[in-house]
């Protein structure tokens, strides 16, 4: 289990995510006040933070920690949430719980959860171009580019897409695999790869961060699913049993509870394996690679 102190580290950057977001949107000069409303309901709603604590631990174990790792923060969570906002829209998942609140689309309407999702994707895009920090030109290009795939049509919207055509088929694990390394893996993948080049990391570093990230974006989906079936929804903030109702394919579908659960840890020690060859200080990495597996929402 992860430590008090790895507790205290999440909870310290998601501070300074929130912070960090608290800029990004204040550096988008948002034209319309319901707008913003549905932005900010959706931003600031107890979020783990997950991926803004990879991009700031990968950037930390490669010795960067300055005003480039908080925008690239913003950014991919701004991606993440606005992805949430339209999971859980009537035409995807039809949800009507998340992070333990309404969902957008019940808070306010369809129509303003889908402009409020389209508004987080591109503002992300904004502030990584534009928002002022150390950032070389090369730099500023290679974070939108990378976050652009993590996002798009070869990332998490294929995964998508993957998954809304899965529901009410039977699918191997190959399948089952590829579709989770898409919807959930890459923005995991790309918040590493962000954090590292806020600096300008070698190759074999980067190879070896390729290699923690791919483990623990399918093992984060892997444990999803199992808290889909174990948890409960005040819990997790969302409704449980909710793949189960919509028959989606998940790995405890596919390989039962302990089958998934074991899956989960073979994919831990995976990425924990390739943390050991990198250089650096990769401890709050390693903390992570535990959290993501042993979370209880
Ligand atoms: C939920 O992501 C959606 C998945 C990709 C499984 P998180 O579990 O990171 O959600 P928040 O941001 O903490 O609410
Ligand atoms: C969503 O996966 C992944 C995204 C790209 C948002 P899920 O549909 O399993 O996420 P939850 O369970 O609703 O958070
Ligand atoms: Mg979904
Ligand atoms: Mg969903
Ligand atoms: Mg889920």
């Amino acid at each position: 289990m992860p430590s008090t102190s790895f507790n205290q580290q999440l909870e310290a950057s998601q501070q300074r995510c929130e912070t960090a977001l608290d800029n990004a949107l204040k550096h988008l000069k948002i034209s319309d006040k319901y707008l913003s409303q549905a932005m900010v309901y959706s931003l600031f709603n107890g979020g783990k933070r997950v991926r803004p604590f990879l991009v700031q631990a990968t950037a930390k174990a490669l010795s960067i920690d300055d005003a480039r790792v908080d925008i690239a923060m913003a950014a991919v969570e701004m991606v993440h949430s606005y992805s949430l906002v339209h999971d859980d829209l009537p035409a995807m998942d039809d949800d009507d719980l998340r992070r333990g609140q309404p969902t957008c689309h019940i808070k306010f309407n369809e129509a303003t959860a889908i402009l409020a999702g389209d508004a987080l994707l591109t503002g992300a895009f904004e502030i990584l171009a534009d928002m002022s920090a150390e950032f070389t030109l090369a730099q500023r290009l290679q974070l939108i580019s990378l976050l652009s795939k993590g996002a798009g049509a070869s990332g998490m919207v294929a995964g998508q897409a993957i998954d809304l055509a899965s529901v009410d088929k039977t699918v191997d694990l190959a399948h089952l695999e590829n579709m989770h390394n898409h919807k959930t893996g890459a923005l995991i993948r790309i918040s590493v790869l962000m954090g590292a080049h806020c600096g300008h990391p070698d190759e074999a570093t980067l190879e070896q961060l390729v290699i923690y990230a791919n483990a623990i974006g399918l093992a984060f989906q892997v444990h999803d699913d199992i808290l889909d079936i174990e948890s409960d929804t005040a819990t997790l903030g969302k409704q449980q049993g909710a793949d189960v109702a919509l028959n989606k394919p998940t790995y405890p579908a596919l390989l039962g509870l302990e089958g998934a659960k074991s899956k989960a840890q073979q994919l831990c020690q995976q990425a924990l394996t390739a943390l050991e060859n990198i250089q650096g200080d990769t401890l709050a990495l390693a903390q992570l690679a535990q959290y993501i597996v042993t979370r209880d929402h």
